[in-house]
């Protein structure tokens, strides 16, 4: 593999007090073909490089934004970062082109349980329909969005469950940057992981 292919955005705006988005992190931050990018630590003060964003964006086939949920949403620099980054002329209208064609897949862990992300629970939304924004974002921009990889009960998981979803996002991570996902049956899924074997053909 010559060059990274999948550039991870990761926001944690207290990772001191995470449990699960700093397992995950590690489970790939020193994969090779991946590029992992603390948000955060580049930018404590939200004072985001756009040069620096747009040409690691122009190095990278797939973008990862991995965050906690925060008030349905993305913690505050993700948002900073798609205003700033995301300028006219470059990313959208008729001379923004320069990320057509990659791929986007949001990995956020909420404190809610699985059940209250549906209509009739406590969340009425799921969390595909809660992360729109981001979706129609990416597909303004002529990138093709994938389901999110969510974590739920991140409060109540063992320590051996935070593992095996790690584990489970390293597997996604690998099958991404080597093209062997089944992007087209991952957009018939609520979730990028809620049946992974049938997205990677078969437990690697
Ligand atoms: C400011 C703030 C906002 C939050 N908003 C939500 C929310 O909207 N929905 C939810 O299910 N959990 C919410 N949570 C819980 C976090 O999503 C949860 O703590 C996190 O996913 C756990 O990951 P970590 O162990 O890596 O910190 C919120 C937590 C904080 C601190």
């Amino acid at each position: 593999m010559t060059s990274p292919r999948v550039l991870i955005l990761f926001a944690h705006p207290a990772l001191e007090k995470s449990r699960v988005n700093r397992v995950l992190a590690d489970a790939v931050r020193d994969l090779p073909g991946v590029t992992f990018r603390d948000l955060y630590q580049h930018y404590p003060d939200l004072d985001i490089d756009v040069e620096v964003e747009q040409e690691l964006l122009g190095a990278h086939e797939i973008v990862v934004f991995q965050h906690p949920l925060y008030w349905y949403s993305t913690p505050a620099i993700i948002k900073e970062w798609f205003d700033l980054v995301l300028q006219h002329g470059w990313a959208y209208g008729s001379d923004g082109t320069a990320l057509v064609g990659k791929q986007v897949l949001t990995v956020t862990t909420t404190g809610s349980s699985e059940e209250s992300y549906q209509p009739d629970g406590l969340n009425l939304y799921s969390l595909r329909q809660l992360l729109a924004p981001v979706q129609r974002t990416a597909e303004f921009c002529g990138m093709e969005y994938l389901p999110p990889f969510g974590i739920h009960s991140s409060f109540s998981l063992t320590g051996e469950e935070v593992a095996g979803h790690a584990a489970d996002y390293r597997r996604v991570i690998e099958a991404l940057r080597d093209g062997r996902l089944d992007r087209a049956k991952a957009k018939t899924l609520p979730k990028i992981n809620a049946d992974l074997d049938s997205l990677l053909g078969g437990r690697s």
